[in-house]
């Protein structure tokens, strides 16, 4: 059975107090679908009404039903939502990808699973988790307690939208908190299909509130200033981070921010090439390169450069672009107008810079409509290039050859951000050297996007503040009170 990808259109509404609602000024949006610029449906316009409404209904949510709900009932209602994000896989991932032009494989074998995986994990980890206790001597006692935070505004971006979205809404409900959530204006689908989701497994109306809109002037401002939301988790642009930051800082609501990226992928000549090569394909162009992980930097020991540039551009002219339902499609598109004019003004720029096309660089031929892209490999440019220093997201990658341990490692830390980093060397000393030495949060050797939901998650410099994933994401979620006895 050929698989229904064009749909009926699907409307968004806001998901508040356990129902689904227009906005009061009866404002709506469009919704496209960026693989062939049709109309997906609309999407109610959430304002500073919808917020404060959500917001009320989840403090009444945090004081009422859901701090009664003893721990193994909450354990349980995660646990549910996880198991029915997998029994309706198909259907989310199908969502998922005509929201953001995905391969439909992609999002129904990592996006949706990790999705329910998020549930999963979070609600088992709870299950062990304690505090802390010191005794003074003979004098007194002191162990801490766990609260929630209270109620939290979730802010998300549309690369990932459900398994970003559940990243975060899984600890916060774990930890006791209720949520309101803003997805990303460009892909609404899956998270408004989750508030269905989470009111089948039993989560109390009001815990979880959803509210469609926009940035500026609308839901996500509307969210970040509102004075009875005690916290705030972004993932997004650096830049969105700062306005957000400046706009909680009047009422100092605590901060996790997940913020962009523009990593290293480091590759000695003592690896092994085809191993490199084979994963050098998925952390440069995976998800058409709109993953905050992506390797956009390449830095070849020079040995090597030349054979790997003859390998990875080969590989990568073998890469399918196009339909997001056909199987055999490595690259879908890319998420808006606005953003491919964005990715193909840094294609402009490389070419102004001086940079060597070695491959893409433009819309492949026979794909009229739809923002495709071919995955591009630029060299020739220097490291302060704009296209080397910003973040691109896109299927775009610059490839610069290095002559020693100490230049590489410079290099890798020459920008403001400090997300990831992967290293590639057979040499164990220097993996341990190297990895050492790069300033970002996460770093792999010999690997890329090997996660282990328990280990620590985010960026340094301006990548991110603090970190999620395991007690990082209890530590953000609950307050902690530390309670002194004298005996
Ligand atoms: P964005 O920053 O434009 O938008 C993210 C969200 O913030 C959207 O829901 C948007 O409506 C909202 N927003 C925008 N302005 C706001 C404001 N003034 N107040 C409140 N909310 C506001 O980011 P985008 O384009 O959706 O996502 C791409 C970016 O996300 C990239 O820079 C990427 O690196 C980053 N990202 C980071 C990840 C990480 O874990 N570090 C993971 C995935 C994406
Ligand atoms: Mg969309």
């Amino acid at each position: 059975m050929k698989m229904e990808t064009k749909v009926k259109t699907f409307d968004c509404k806001h998901f508040i107090n356990g129902e689904y609602v227009a906005s009061k000024s009866g404002k709506t949006f469009e919704n496209l679908n960026p693989a062939t610029e049709e109309l997906l449906g609309t999407v109610c316009e959430g304002g500073k009404e919808e917020i404060d409404r959500a917001v009320n209904a989840a403090r009444k949510a945090l004081n009422g039903p859901w701090k009664k709900i003893k721990q193994n009932e909450r354990i349980a209602i995660l646990r549910r939502i996880g198991d029915i994000i997998l029994e309706r896989k198909d259907e989310l991932a199908r969502l998922e990808s005509l929201d953001t032009g995905k391969p439909y494989w992609l999002a129904s074998s990592v996006d949706i699973p990790r999705a329910a995986y998020n549930f999963h994990f979070f609600a088992d980890y709870l299950r062990g988790i304690g505090t802390e206790a010191y005794q003074m001597d003979d004098e007194a006692i002191n162990y801490s307690i766990r609260r929630p935070v209270g109620v939290v505004g979730l802010i998300n971006p549309w690369n990932l939208p459900l398994l970003l979205l559940t990243w975060k809404l899984a600890p916060c409900l774990a930890a006791g908190n209720t949520a309101v959530i803003k997805p990303a204006e460009l892909t609404p689908l899956t998270a408004t299909v989750l508030g269905e989701i989470c009111r089948d497994a039993g989560v109390p109306d009001g815990v979880v509130n959803i509210v469609h809109g926009f940035g500026p002037n609308s839901a996500g401002a509307a969210l970040t200033e509102h004075p009875d939301v005690d916290a705030i988790s972004f993932t997004g642009e650096t830049t969105t981070g700062k306005v957000i930051m400046a706009s909680a800082a009047k009422t100092l609501k605590k901060l996790s921010y997940e913020l962009g990226g523009k990593n290293p992928n480091i590759i000695f000549a003592d690896s092994d090439l085809d191993e490199v090569i084979e994963t050098t394909i998925k952390s440069s162009f995976i998800n058409q390169g709109e993953v905050c992980l992506c390797g956009s930097r390449i830095y070849v020991e020079r040995p090597i450069y030349d054979q790997f540039l003859a390998k990875f551009v080969a590989k990568t002219k073998e890469l399918k672009i196009g339909d997001p339902f056909d199987p055999q499609t490595k690259i879908g598109a890319l998420i808006s107008k606005e953003h491919y004019e964005r990715v193909n003004g840094y294609l402009d720029l490389a070419k102004e810079e001086g940079g060597q096309f070695l491959t893409g660089g433009k819309r492949p031929e026979g794909l009229k409509k739809g923002y495709y892209l071919e995955p591009t490999i630029i060299v020739g440019l220097d490291r302060s290039c704009r296209v080397v220093q910003e973040e691109i997201f896109g299927p775009v990658v610059t490839v610069i050859p290095f002559d020693s341990e100490e230049e590489v490692i410079m290099q890798a830390n020459d920008t403001h951000y400090g997300l990831s980093a992967t290293i590639w060397t057979n040499n164990l000393r220097r993996a341990h050297r190297v990895a050492a030495q790069i300033e970002a949060g996460i770093i792999w050797v010999n690997t890329w996007f090997l996660r282990d939901l328990r280990t620590p998650f985010g960026g340094m410099k301006q990548s991110g503040i603090g970190r999620e994933g395991g007690m990082h994401s209890f530590e953000f979620y609950s307050e902690l009170s530390n309670i002194c006895i004298k005996l």
